[in-house]
């Protein structure tokens, strides 16, 4: 099957050029002016941005949390996530404590398989990492494509792991070209911070944030940060979330510490205030960390044009409000933490970033799609628009404006977080390996057209993350 892609403004993280883009089978095979070869399908993007197909490396689907499970399985989570122009996620596997990685990952590879409407990689979250399971982690880098490990600072008994498991994880990860991926919070604080506040009566969900403070964040990424020295590893902290905490990520990058960080949309969007909806709506925005201050938007939003936040993933892991938030009616801490978002990523982004010229539309490509393929392996196979790599694809209508909603939108979730709010800027057209999955603005394509992608080891050291370090950042804004 050969595609013909005319007449689209194409922008990777470096590139704004007006060409065609030919696709032979799965992957692009030319790049030029007005090309004109006999094809099975041409699409014309005049009017539209190309641009590649974003990867949200930071989501939950079908995972046990909280006594339930986030509500979008592979199947509707990667179809929404196919209608809001992403092409490949990276999930979490995870392994429960005493449990063999490898089948774990072998659990979460049945819940994907044949579902999934995009590409999929895993990351692996550790619980239980002593000396005798170190041999399975290599398995996982070394056979599997498994890449990256996320460990837990915080849900102390459930998947916190200690300093000493961070510092094991970290350093076999610094040997074998991993990278540890960090829920930088100080878990064991919180949780003592919780038991007062349920004493003394506070349940509402507003009890959620307070109870979680920013210094809590800090501390976490200081300590991440600080471990991964020691191993001498790099270190990826997940969902960062406040200025305290992006400050922690800022000092060591100007130490030249291979630190990197995502934030969220949740985080450059919605704040604190959303705890004081009325009555139990605040529950909706139940997830860790907890929304700030409004101040720290900005903050955030500098952090990713200094390339102090090198990307913005969802954390997407919806739990559905009227049967699963509700089990924490009574008790805030037993409402299941965490937001849909992965439908919302690329137009949020392209809206509050480059239509409202907080950065610009490279920096919008590079921090949603080349950034994370990057960070976690998958670079050039995805994450641009070159000759050779895959033809992961999307038309971008840069004018189209559409109001977000729990009506309109494709995940399995009885709510959004951003109900309402008008974006201009939509995935209109999706190609996944050169299979148009949605057209114009139509699902085409079929569970299981999406397959697991394995990730190659990742050398931050002393290769490519010069090329994201902060002057380059700094040189284009
Ligand atoms: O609230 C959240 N973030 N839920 C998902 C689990 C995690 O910590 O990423
Ligand atoms: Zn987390
Ligand atoms: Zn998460």
């Amino acid at each position: 099957m050969k595609t013909l892609i005319k007449n689209g403004r194409v922008i990777t993280a470096v590139d704004d050029y007006y060409g065609d883009i030919l696709i032979d089978g799965e992957t692009i095979s030319m790049i030029g002016k007005e090309l004109t070869m006999e094809v099975d399908k041409t699409i014309d993007a005049k009017g539209k941005l190309v641009i590649p197909g974003g990867i949200d490396a930071h989501t939950h689907m079908d995972m046990p949390f909280g006594g339930t499970t986030s509500a979008d399985d592979f199947q509707t989570g990667t179809l929404a996530a196919a209608h809001g122009g992403t092409t490949t996620i990276v999930d979490f596997a995870i392994q429960q404590k005493g449990q063999s990685i490898l089948e774990a990952l072998d659990i979460w590879h049945q819940k994907a398989a044949d579902k999934t409407a995009i590409d999929y990689s895993f990351h692996m979250i550790v619980t239980d990492l002593p000396h005798e399971r170190t041999g399975e982690l290599k398995q996982l880098i070394n056979n599997e494509g498994v890449t990256s490990f996320k460990l837990f600072m915080a849900y102390p008994g459930v998947l916190l792991v200690d300093d000493a498991t961070i510092y094991r994880a970290m350093s076999l990860a610094s040997d074998h070209g991993a990278m540890v991926c960090m829920h930088a919070e100080n878990g064991v604080v919180i949780n003592e911070i919780i038991d007062q506040a349920l004493k003394a009566g506070k349940t509402a969900p507003k009890y959620h944030a307070l109870t979680r403070p920013t210094k809590a964040e800090a501390e976490g990424v200081f300590r991440a940060i600080a471990l991964a020295e020691m191993a001498g590893s790099p270190v990826y902290i997940v969902h960062l979330s406040c200025y305290d905490a992006l400050k922690r990520v800022q000092e060591a990058r100007d130490l030249g510490v291979p630190a990197f960080a995502e934030t969220c949309p949740q985080y450059l969007f919605l704040d604190y205030t959303c705890y004081e909806k009325e009555g139990f709506e605040g529950a909706k925005y139940v997830m860790t960390p907890a929304l700030r201050d409004k101040w720290n938007q900005d903050e955030l939003w500098t952090g990713l044009r200094m390339n102090d936040l090198q990307v913005v993933s969802t954390d997407h892991c919806p739990f559905c409000f009227k049967d699963q938030k509700q089990l924490g009616k009574d008790d805030f801490s037993k409402i299941p933490n965490g937001g849909p978002g992965v439908e919302n990523r690329m137009s949020l982004i392209y809206n509050g970033g480059v239509v409202q010229n907080r950065i610009s539309i490279n920096r919008f490509v590079e921090i949603t799609s080349t950034n994370p393929a990057k960070l976690f392996g998958l670079f050039p196979k995805k994450g641009t628009i070159a000759v050779g790599s895959d033809a992961d694809i999307v038309i971008f209508d840069p004018e189209k404006k559409v109001t977000i909603s729990a009506k309109t939108h494709h995940m399995n979730v009885d709510y959004s977080c951003y109900e309402g709010f008008e974006v201009q800027g939509v995935a209109e057209t999706v190609l996944s390996r050169g299979k148009v999955v949605v057209e114009n603005g139509k699902y085409t394509g079929k569970a299981g057209d999406g397959r697991y992608i394995k990730r190659s080891t990742i050398d931050v050291k002393h290769g490519r993350p010069s090329e994201i370090r902060r002057e380059t950042a700094l040189s284009r804004s």
